[in-house]
């Protein structure tokens, strides 16, 4: 097991934290939209040589939409993935229910606080933009996996979420609102991490080396399988930004476009998970086990 958290702690931290979502979102606010959504080191479109200032804003924005509707499809997997594990601890300390109870609360929060942020996004930003899924149909290949490595997939997003809140939003001159709302989930997702963590080690607990190697393996699945859903968002991006622009864009500026976002996705969403050191210490655990 993992010492450095418990469940009594997480438990304690999240009702401390908190929030309601009308606080954060209510009905009757609006999206500034004369101001980037993300920080450029998750979005990259600073540099795009074949945008005007106006789109790389655009794209900036297109992007944070983007940002949030891929959690609220990832988090539909993670909630039923912890439903599950919660059931199967039914009989657990109270502190280890409640707190797993809790972490399935928070998200279905999320899962409808991003749906309220989309449609007040979609409101005032015209054309259509689009997002892959459905949901319900990625969640479903997600959650095919092993335990294990779901376990693993939920806690490369949990990692993730907090590095890019602490390493790049923070400090980030951003549209008020959004940040506001990044800053709300990442004082939930805090705790994530954290029960994530003893997730994983409980899930491996029972496990034999080569079902510890499936997991491994599960996970890395599901990675390339979030992927190829990145490369995707990054068309519907560029077709979402040709729309908004009004211009279609020629063949080599497409290309340079998609190239350059496909990179910045991964290195968002992939990479800042899978190499988080808290993350890698959890895996290096429990395999070494
Ligand atoms: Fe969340
Ligand atoms: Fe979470």
């Amino acid at each position: 097991m993992d010492a450095a958290y418990s469940y009594r702690e997480t438990l304690l931290a999240s009702t401390r934290v908190s929030w309601r979502l009308e606080d954060v979102l209510a009905p009757s606010d609006r999206l500034d939209f004369s101001a980037p959504f993300l920080p450029e080191s998750l979005a990259h479109t600073a540099s795009l040589a074949a945008l005007s200032s106006a789109e790389r804003l655009t794209l900036n924005q297109l992007r944070g939409y983007s940002y949030l509707r891929l959690f609220g499809l990832v988090e539909e997997f993670i909630l039923p993935f912890v439903l599950d594990h919660a059931r199967s601890r039914v009989d657990a300390e109270d502190a280890e229910v409640r707190a797993l109870l809790q972490f399935a609360s928070e998200e279905a929060k999320h899962i409808e606080l991003f749906k309220r942020f989309a449609a007040a996004f979609r409101e005032d930003f015209r054309t259509p933009v689009e997002v892959i899924g459905p949901a319900r149909d990625i969640a479903d290949a997600v959650l095919e996996h092993s335990q294990l490595g779901v376990a693993l997939a939920v806690l490369h997003i949990e990692w993730m979420t907090q590095q890019h809140y602490v390493e790049a939003v923070k400090s980030a001159s951003l549209e008020p609102l959004f940040k506001r709302l990044l800053h709300h989930h990442w004082l939930e997702e805090a705790q994530h991490a954290k029960l994530d963590t003893l997730i994983a080690h409980k899930v491996a607990e029972p496990l034999g080396s080569a079902e510890i190697q499936q997991g491994i393996a599960d996970y890395q699945r599901i990675v390339r399988l979030l992927g190829s859903g990145l490369d995707r968002q990054a068309e519907l991006d560029l077709e979402a930004l040709s729309r908004a622009s009004g211009r279609d864009f020629p063949r080599e500026a497409q290309a340079e476009i998609l190239a350059a976002q496909r990179r910045s996705y991964h290195r968002t969403f992939i990479d800042a998970g899978r190499e988080h050191p808290k993350f890698r210490r959890t895996v290096a655990q429990i395999s070494r086990a």
